[in-house]
């Protein structure tokens, strides 16, 4: 697995696709999938997960348990014969986890069985170390084109985003929070029916930095994000992979 290259490629694609207008996004390949997007699907709504070993998905800890987990997937509303179906075995909410603040807002799935790894589905590094100051994220999603209750998401989408200074930061969310919270986005009022599944990635620097808690807005059009910082949590996360 090269996470840069596979970062360096997406960047790029998402760069061309944001010049396109909203019709035209969708003219990418039939079997196009980012590899480390897990879908996980639950009632009442889904959640992205994170691939990040062969038999563990990382995702928000505010997120339903899955009913099924699917790997390798473009658009969750088409079933395509390339997909991946699991359940899960265990799962670890972060132990700092705070359900009213949304602090700490991680949980750990191990996959009922591991995934099989390959130009479909691979996995994703966690970040070890803060974000460079102004570094850019890429932070992709499934949306509705048309929400409907309980239907699953037709649309992938992603945008480039730079995560902002502390102090603006600090500004949007308060000190405390913003010591464990990496924001992106402006204050947007936008008028959008697109809904957004919860807990996208931030992927900077070909690593897995952050995992959306909550947002202001609709993220992919530019509005306020705030992500679970994933440093914080890297030793956490390698123990429990290391001893479940
Ligand atoms: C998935 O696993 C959970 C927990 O082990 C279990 O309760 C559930 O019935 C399983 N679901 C399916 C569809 O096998
Ligand atoms: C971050 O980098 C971008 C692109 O290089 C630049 O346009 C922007 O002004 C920078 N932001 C800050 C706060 O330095
Ligand atoms: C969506 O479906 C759930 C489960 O069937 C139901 O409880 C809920 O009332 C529905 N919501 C709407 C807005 O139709």
């Amino acid at each position: 697995m090269k996470p840069c290259l596979v970062f360096t490629l997406l960047s790029a694609a998402g760069v061309i696709l944001a010049r396109e207008s909203e019709a035209d996004k969708l003219n990418l390949p039939e079997d196009f999938t980012i590899p480390y997007m897990v879908y996980l699907q639950s009632s009442p709504e889904p959640c992205v997960g994170t691939l990040i070993h062969p038999e563990w998905v990382l995702t928000a800890a505010h997120c339903p348990l899955p009913v099924k987990i699917r790997l390798g997937v473009y658009q969750p509303s088409v079933k395509n014969k390339k997909e991946q179906i699991r359940n899960y075995s265990l799962t670890v909410p972060s132990p700092e986890f705070k359900a009213q603040s949304l602090e700490n807002d991680l949980m750990l799935i191990k996959l009922s069985k591991a995934a099989a790894l390959n130009s479909h589905v691979g996995t994703i590094a966690i970040s070890m170390e803060p974000l460079a100051f102004n570094d850019s994220c890429f932070i992709p999603t499934w949306t509705w084109n048309e929400y409907k209750n309980l239907s699953d998401p037709d649309i992938l989408t992603w945008i480039n985003q730079y995560s902002l200074p502390l102090n603006d930061c600090q500004n949007m969310v308060g000190q405390i929070m913003a010591a464990r919270i990496m924001c992106v986005g402006q204050p947007l009022n936008i008028l959008s029916r697109t809904k957004e599944v919860s807990a996208a990635p931030a992927i900077c620097d070909g690593r897995l930095h952050g995992i959306l808690s909550w947002a202001k807005g609709s993220i992919t059009l530019g509005s306020e994000g705030f992500f679970t910082e994933v440093y914080h949590h890297a030793r956490w996360i390698l123990k429990v992979i290391n001893n479940s």
